[in-house]
């Protein structure tokens, strides 16, 4: 089909390569089809509030490299359970899908590339059964997207803890000291499985393997009875301790987002291991660190060839699908396979085999 006018947006939280998509995506469009871009702002809520720019290759010459979105984004605006805090306090939701869809159409667009993890996808889906021609292109640091090998994003997150290894590695080693890293990944444990590996940590805990603490000291003694008393921990905020629950900052109930905000097993962590041994224990918490800057150079490479293929797509008129990478090829999977489904690391996977081969420690 001809393209004549096609709309992006960027839904929840934000990665870097975000950018990159952008870019790819209007000059695919542009440059292939002479196809108008409009980026729409502020994730769903610019299409609830009719909020849109113009997107050329003019206006996205330098943007490649840069962190963020141009577009903004946000992880609250679901049309369909729309989230508002009300004077009183209490949270109001409501489904304003109908006005969303009136707007995409006033807008005149042939396409809605929809740039997001699971849930913006999930939206997405919802539009395209309510007639919006939705492609979405997947985008998380926390790398627990389905039917694609990776999205962006993630490298960048791993490569940002796996330097921020490096570092404690020179400063728990000085000081002889335990040094905890905590890092995002919600729950799924891929970002701590590969910047511990890459890092050299030497206990890694994850959602998916629930840690005992026995087993922590135990290696932490082990290590400092072989004539090293100093030991890295990383561990994902996901992470919970056998029998117990993860540790959240704040509750579902009380955030506009509607999901707990995760945080606070690294801390705690660090507590229980100094009262059970002499060693000075300290947690750092990577947190936004990872999100923002510029994109890794695969990073780059793969939202270039999502944006670009996710255009390609829709000129074919491949509408409620999600590009993916299936190595070395783009594919398209549909939205519908996605609903529901996150990919967390499988407990016998030879990730996990290979960190405990080499004598990582994953707290069982
Ligand atoms: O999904 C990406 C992610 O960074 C998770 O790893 C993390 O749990 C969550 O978002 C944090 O969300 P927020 O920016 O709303 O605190």
């Amino acid at each position: 089909m001809t393209l004549k006018k096609v709309g992006i947006l960027t839904g929840g939280g934000d990665c870097s390569g975000l950018n990159a998509v952008i870019r790819a995506v209007t000059r695919a469009a542009a440059i292939g089809h002479n196809a108008a871009v409009v980026g729409i702002e502020g994730g769903f809520d610019g299409l609830v509030f009719n909020r849109t720019t113009e997107l050329t290759v003019k206006s996205t010459r330098d943007i490649l490299t840069l962190g963020g979105t141009i577009l903004g984004t946000t992880n609250k605006g679901n049309p369909f359970e729309y989230r508002e805090l009300k004077a009183d306090g209490s949270i109001s939701v409501t489904d304003r899908s109908d006005e969303t869809v009136a707007n995409f159409r006033k807008l005149g667009l042939d396409c809605l590339f929809v740039v997001g993890g699971e849930g913006t996808l999930e939206i997405g889906y919802k539009l395209h059964k309510k007639g919006v021609p939705t492609i979405g292109i997947p985008k998380t640091i926390d790398n627990d997207l389905d039917k694609t090998d990776y999205t962006f994003g993630y490298q960048t997150a791993v490569q940002v803890a796996c330097d921020a290894l490096d570092r404690l590695q020179t400063t728990g080693k000085s000081h002889q000291r335990v040094m905890i890293l905590e890092v995002m990944g919600r729950n799924a444990g891929w970002i701590s499985m590969e910047s511990g590996i890459s890092g050299g940590a030497h206990i890694i805990l994850i959602p998916e393997i629930p840690f005992n603490i026995d087993k922590v000291v135990e290696k932490i003694q082990f290590r400092e009875k072989g004539g090293s008393p100093f030991s890295i921990i990383m561990v994902a905020e996901g992470a919970k301790e056998e029998g117990g629950e993860q540790i959240t900052l704040s509750s579902a109930s009380t955030r506009l987002q509607g999901v707990p905000q995760l945080g606070g097993v690294g801390q705690y962590l660090a507590d229980q291991i100094k009262k059970r041994i002499d060693l000075e224990v300290r947690c750092t918490v990577l947190g936004h660190i990872q999100r923002g800057g510029s994109p890794c150079a695969f990073d780059r490479v793969l939202g270039t060839r999502l944006g670009s293929y996710a255009v390609q797509a829709a000129a074919e008129g491949r509408f409620g699908t999600m590009v993916a990478l299936k190595t070395p090829d783009m594919v398209l999977v549909p939205l519908e396979e996605l609903a529901g489904k996150v990919r967390t690391v499988p407990v016998d996977s030879q990730l996990i085999q290979c960190a405990e081969a080499i004598g990582i420690s994953m707290g069982r």
